[in-house]
């Protein structure tokens, strides 16, 4: 036997030398909810070790992050007052415009992406303006960029918009252009499933719709073709960077979406990844720290050269240590 692919994992610093997949702390991004009112830290029940901080307690979060050496995170805002045009979206002094001008005073040097969407914000729960029963697709994108805008001008240093509305990018990108934001990057949830594992955040956001499902905008998790068309579209809109989610049952779409496209492409494990992960730890049924390291490797394995993950600051810490990247 003259091959023999076991020469090469014999030892530690061989099988490093020859390491397909390298990560390090910059790819990581780490999503907080931030909510109205004072003084608050509050557990996600569906999502141990995940919480709900006021404007005023969030840079507890954001100092360990900065000391993990996490670099980014992505926004999620909710408001104690939801209406039907989700207008705290919006709202100058809407929880993220609050968030994001005492964030980049205390904590300057970590970039602040932003999701915008309206869910968290309607009395509803859907992502967009009704019209009867109907997420009405074109009324919807004015207030996307509306909220786009308003993060920018707080400050975000990105927008990301989650909606799945048509012709979001491209309007977005309009409206950031019109008011001088050229340089403010889009990181579109370009392929974004219609999914199970979103509960838990719907929870810890409580923006569970009211009515029906989401299945009218968000994706079929049949379909990848589907996935593609929606990567080309964002990009012919002027998108900078697309996201496939959810990541682990998604793997095969982060890899096509690196065959389809130049763009960066971004990976988010969601909320249900965590929580299972999180669960069956508790229970002792897998040692948890060997299941966060395989599937974040996994994703970018696949191609995603940015990951968004609850776990980034132990994975910040696994990278320091070696185990990973
Ligand atoms: C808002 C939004 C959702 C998530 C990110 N942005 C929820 C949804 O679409 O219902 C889910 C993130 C997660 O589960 O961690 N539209």
């Amino acid at each position: 036997m003259i091959k023999r692919p076991r020469r090469l994992r014999k030892a530690e610093i061989l099988r490093k030398m020859v390491r397909e997949t390298r990560i390090d702390q910059a790819s990581l991004i780490y999503p907080m909810f931030v909510r109205d009112g004072e003084g608050i830290r509050e557990e996600i029940p569906s999502m141990t070790g995940q919480y709900r901080y006021s404007v005023d307690r969030m840079y507890e979060e954001l100092e360990k992050l900065s000391d993990a050496g996490v670099g980014a995170v992505m926004l999620f805002g909710i408001p104690d007052y939801k209406d039907e045009k989700g207008s705290q979206a919006y709202a100058e002094d809407g929880v993220i415009q609050r968030a994001l001008w005492e964030a980049k005073k205390r904590f300057p040097d970590l970039y602040y992406i932003t999701d915008v969407c309206l869910c968290e914000y309607t009395s509803h729960g859907h992502c967009g303006m009704l019209k009867g029963c109907e997420v009405d697709n074109d009324s919807t994108l004015e207030l996307l960029a509306k909220t786009a805008l308003s993060h920018v001008q707080a400050g975000a240093d990105m927008v990301a918009p989650s909606d799945m509305m048509d012709g979001r990018v491209g309007k977005i990108r309009t409206v950031l252009d019109a008011e001088g934001y050229e340089d403010i990057p889009i990181m579109s949830y370009a392929v974004k499933y219609a999914s199970g594992f979103y509960a838990p955040f719907r929870d810890a956001a409580k923006s569970a719709p009211a009515f029906g499902d989401r299945k009218s905008y968000q994706m079929d998790y049949h379909n990848s073709r589907e996935g593609i068309k929606e990567i080309l579209l964002d990009e012919e809109e002027g998108v900078d960077i697309v996201m496939v989610k959810p990541a682990l049952a998604y793997l095969d779409m982060i890899a096509k979406a690196k065959e389809a496209t130049n763009l960066p492409v971004a990976a988010y494990s969601v909320s249900g990844e965590y929580a299972m992960i999180k669960a069956a730890a508790e229970k002792g049924w897998i040692l948890e720290d060997q299941i966060v390291c395989e599937t974040a490797v996994a994703a970018f394995r696949a191609g995603a050269q940015s990951y968004l993950t609850y776990y980034a600051k132990e994975l910040a810490g696994y990278i320091k240590e070696g185990r990973i990247g």
